[in-house]
């Protein structure tokens, strides 16, 4: 099957041209173009012209309106980094664009086997005359540094002039709305240009960030067929324009390529440099070739990846974008990590969230293990400022991480619903603990992993007391951010309990082979921190209510006003643009999955009969205003056997950003949400789990469905799925044999 998604284009709806912006960009974990038009859009329309760079950043600062202690004052924000992508096209002196003349047929595709975006029309100038035009776009998978465009015109009804002007443009800007607390507020300048010139045909442009002092270049260079009548340069102070200008006959073509390099100073020492010698290989083989090896690449990808449903088209479309944006989105190396908004646009600035270790890892530890060990380093390489952060909240030990950052400070300004969600610390220690279930790699773990275990394990004995017999938590935020400051939250309780186990297990498991003592000498761990660590596990508070079944989101929860959803007014939501947020916290009511997903994550700490509760309780009370509730619910609904609830829910959540159903897309995709779809199938529909106890599955086939397949990787082999009316197919693709759990029931797959 092929991985394609295509939209039509040619109308001048130029709300739908911001939103393409995102659905079209293009991007490889290291950098990320947005897909503007070449040309731009008409004066006055809205756009965000954006190219970024995983984990690059320059400081910004936080105004707080009173200066209470530790408060955050300095945020980091993802930079747009230059703008490669202006080319402007003239027919016999008529410039080309939307609002001129008449684009009388297009379409945008996003081929996602090849890796490459197209934007393909006829256009008709004002003066009647007609071009095919053909511009390919890609992000190499291949060579990280390497961004191109090949832009293809063919006069159909002249011989004439088709003239490009190219543009390298160094000032540049980032987006802001002052009215939107989910993207900048304020208009800042973040780049300062350092030099911009021309050296044996390419252009270089040199910036450092205004306040972290981080340096990159981008550097661009063309090649054109068929050879120039003329060719012109003007290198300004923070720009370079290239124009080619070439005689054409009605049919005949004209080709120019652009190559766009960027290079950083924190992958590298000197980044022009360093955008030289990439350029050098960029240049080194025809176009052709780098569009050869990025199929193979994706080859690759999908025969790992690829979630093959047969039975519902458009949603199996969605799923295909989605598993494809969060292979667009991911850091290729330990300096980055994966943005809520991937590098797709500006939406909470290029941080890092729980988003990844709760909604994406889960994808790529089945499916790519050495992406996940990335993901897990960068926190590891982070621990310090964590520690740092720790200190700064009053706690004398262990280490909590930052719930939104970049390079590893905090970067909420509201704490309420930002810091305060210290359950961030047990899911880094969850998705560290899930790679290793999933690869059996104690070497990691030794390496970095347990660290991670003991420090984040060392800041829950320092946050909670004990009371009445028991382990509390008090005063932080669950994952439900209209509901917070609260104490035991069962979600937060219940995984800090899962990091206090695996903290000591991980150190057993070291200890018995004999690899325990790197991370003891480097956090200087002692033989009473285990024990205290196991007491706490042991004396875990979890909220429960007798007379409900369920338990309780925290203490105070059932005790509120219940929220009248059902007669809320749809332009109501999401409810957090609408309301005060201390009104909010007063009642009943959800942002998103918080209980339910503990339920999914830790199912085996309730019975199913308090998890069924819970679930309609919660159900009934929850907006899903954030974008990571529809799939949870989903999965939970799949546990459950409520199949026709899982599916609308899945449906949903597959279809959140190619629909914009959050009518916010333009900032960016929802990455959460996209590891959500995945999650959706392998562990709502297949039913799929790792645990200690081992492997299982459960799958069954959504009515609509004729079958599904996919393949995941277990302790380093490879196993194939199948579910059809007859049943479930496993299949060792590669490796040893694996000992599966299907339906409880114990399988040797060979
Ligand atoms: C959600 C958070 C999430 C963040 C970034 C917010 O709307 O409530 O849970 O981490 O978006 O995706």
């Amino acid at each position: 099957m092929k991985h394609y998604y295509e939209a039509s284009y040619g109308s001048r709806d130029y709300e739908e041209l911001l939103l393409q912006e995102t659905i079209f960009h293009n991007a490889n974990g290291y950098i990320g173009v947005r897909g503007c038009l070449e040309e731009g859009l008409p004066p006055g329309c809205d756009t965000i012209r954006g190219s970024y760079i995983n984990g690059f950043y320059d400081f910004a600062k936080m105004s707080q309106a009173e200066k209470l202690c530790g408060l955050v004052e300095e945020k980091q924000t993802m930079v747009n980094v230059a703008d490669t992508q202006t080319i402007l096209l003239k027919v016999d002196g008529e410039a080309c664009r939307l609002e001129e003349g008449e684009v009388l047929e297009g379409a945008r595709v996003l081929d996602m086997d090849k890796g490459i975006t197209l934007r393909r029309f006829r256009y008709e100038t004002p003066q009647g005359k007609q071009v095919q035009v053909e511009i390919r776009r890609m992000a190499s998978f291949a060579l990280l540094s390497l961004f191109t465009i090949e832009y293809r015109v063919k006069p159909l009804n002249f011989d004439g002039i088709v003239e490009f002007v190219s543009v390298h443009e160094g000032k540049v800007e980032n987006y802001s709305n002052p009215n939107d607390p989910r993207v900048a507020g304020e208009r800042m300048v973040h780049l300062r240009q350092e030099s911009c010139g021309v050296r044996d045909n390419v252009s270089y442009i040199v910036s450092s960030a205004v306040h972290s002092g981080l340096g990159v270049c981008t550097a661009t260079a063309h090649k054109m067929t068929p050879a120039l009548d003329q060719e012109q340069e003007w290198v300004e102070e923070t720009s370079v324009k290239k124009q080619f200008s070439v005689f054409l006959r009605a049919g005949q073509t004209a080709v120019l390529e652009k190559y766009t390099v960027f290079a950083d100073s924190i992958r590298s020492q000197n980044c022009w440099q360093t955008a030289e010698e990439e350029m050098g290989r960029a240049l080194s083989c025809p176009l052709s070739e780098w569009y050869e090896k990025q199929e193979a690449y994706l080859k690759d990808f999908w025969e790992n990846s690829a979630l093959e449903i047969a039975g519902d088209e458009e949603l199996s479309r969605a799923v295909d974008y989605n598993l494809y944006q969060l292979l667009q989105s991911v850091s290729k190396d330990a300096y980055g990590n994966i943005a809520a908004k991937g590098l797709s646009g500006e939406g909470y600035e290029g941080h890092y969230f729980w988003d990844t270790e709760m909604y994406i890892q889960p994808f790529f530890v089945l499916t790519n293990p050495k992406l996940s060990r990335n993901l897990i380093a960068y926190r590891y390489e982070i621990l310090e400022e964590a520690r740092k952060n720790a200190r700064i909240l009053g706690h004398k030990k262990g280490a909590l991480y930052p719930w939104r950052t970049i390079m590893g400070r905090e970067c909420s300004g509201y704490f309420p619903s930002g810091s305060a969600q210290y359950h961030i610390n047990g899911d880094i220690a969850y998705a560290t603990v899930a790679y290793y279930l999933a690869t059996g790699d104690l070497e990691f773990m030794a390496e970095k992993g347990a660290e991670i275990l003991y420090e984040t394990a060392r800041l829950w004995l320092d946050v909670g007391n004990y009371y009445n017999g028991t382990f509390q938590i008090h005063t932080v935020t669950g994952p439900d951010e209209y509901t917070c400051l609260v104490d035991n939250n069962y979600f937060t309780n219940v995984n800090a309990q899962y990091n206090l186990h695996w903290a000591v297990k991980i150190y057993r498991l070291l200890k018995e082979a004999g690899m325990e003592e790197k991370a003891v000498a480097r956090t200087g761990l002692l033989p009473e921190e285990l024990r205290a660590f196991e007491e706490a596990e042991t004396h875990m508070y979890l909220p429960y209510d007798e007379k409900l079944g369920i338990n309780p989101q925290d203490d105070s929860f059932l005790s509120k006003k219940m929220w009248d959803l059902e007669h809320t007014n749809k332009e109501e939501f999401p409810l957090l643009l609408h309301y005060h947020p201390m009104y909010l916290y007063r009642y009943q009511v959800c942002k998103q999955a918080d209980t339910v997903l503990a339920h999914f994550i830790f199912e085996d700490a309730q019975s199913m009969e308090t998890i069924r509760n819970s679930f309609l309780y919660y159900e009934k009370v929850t907006t899903h205003d954030s974008s990571l509730s529809t799939c949870i619910y989903s999965i939970v609904a799949s546990r459950l056997g409520m199949k026709e609830k899982a599916y609308e829910y899945f449906g949903d959540s597959a279809k959140l950003d190619l629909f914009n159903t959050h009518k916010n897309t333009k900032d960016g995709i929802h990455t959460a949400n996209m590891g959500g779809t995945y999650m959706g199938i392998v562990y709502g529909f297949a039913g799929l789990r790792l645990k200690e106890q081992g492997l299982s599955l459960a799958p069954y086939l959504p009515e609509k469905w004729e079958s599904y397949r996919f393949c995941f990787f277990y302790q380093g082999s490879q196993i194939q799925v199948e579910v059809d009316r007859e049943g479930t197919r496993l299949t060792l693709k590669k490796g040893a044999p694996v000992t599966v759990f299907l339906f409880e029931k114990e399988y040797i797959v060979t």
